[in-house]
């Protein structure tokens, strides 16, 4: 254990030893400041890493993680990400990465009591309670989950788009895209699952705000 510890101190200066290799401007262009076009919503997952797994180098993306990639509009954390993301970087794709085998989904299958993370799960539990028809009627339970991951992607793609945060700059008519995409641990791959949110008409008239 404090072997592996202590490693990750030496592979820290062995990254930077290659980094530099490969480019000795490397870490003095970073320095500058940083312009990343994509921000990443994504689960805390040990084995979804936002970079790695779409070959992005440092100064890419703009990352926000927690269990499940959920999306609340009560969330200071994610609120904050998102305001700096959409209104100071400007970016110009806003990525919410689920995964097939979220342990956050499939705890919100069960009726478990975890202890405080039953209150995060809960939001999740909601996607199922929108979406009980089509879950219901999936009788393979593998089946099921899978499309309870994509129904929860598909959900926090609209809660990123009722924000205020979106809304205004869409009103503006900011360039700035939403999409939804679901990785799987199996393979590796990603799969688009093809919903991209670009203005204020996506939205429910009811979380239209009059801007
Ligand atoms: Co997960």
């Amino acid at each position: 254990m404090e072997a592996f510890y202590k490693k990750l101190l030496d592979n820290n200066k062995e990254w930077v030893a290659k980094s530099l290799e490969k480019d000795p401007d490397f870490f003095n262009r970073l320095a500058q400041g940083q312009n990343p076009p994509i921000l990443w919503i994504g689960c805390s997952d040990s084995r979804v890493p936002a970079n790695e797994i779409i070959g992005a180098v440092p100064g890419e993306v703009f990352v926000h993680r927690n269990i499940a990639n959920m999306v609340l509009h009560t969330d200071m954390s994610m609120l904050s990400v998102l305001d700096y993301a959409v209104n100071v970087l400007k970016v110009k794709h806003i990525i919410v990465c689920g995964h097939y085998g979220c342990g956050g989904v499939q705890a919100a299958l069960t009726n478990k009591h975890i202890g405080l993370i039953d209150n995060w799960i809960r939001h999740i539990k909601d996607v199922y309670r929108f979406h009980q028809d089509e879950l219901n009627a999936i009788e393979d339970e593998k089946a099921k989950f899978d499309r309870f991951v994509e129904l929860n992607v598909f959900e926090q793609v609209y809660d990123l788009a009722k924000t205020s945060i979106m809304q205004t700059a869409w009103d503006r008519e900011q360039d700035v895209h939403i999409h939804g995409w679901v990785y799987d641990v199996k393979d590796g791959l990603i799969n688009d699952l093809k919903i991209t949110l670009k203005d204020n008409d996506s939205l429910s008239e009811v979380y239209q705000l009059d801007l």
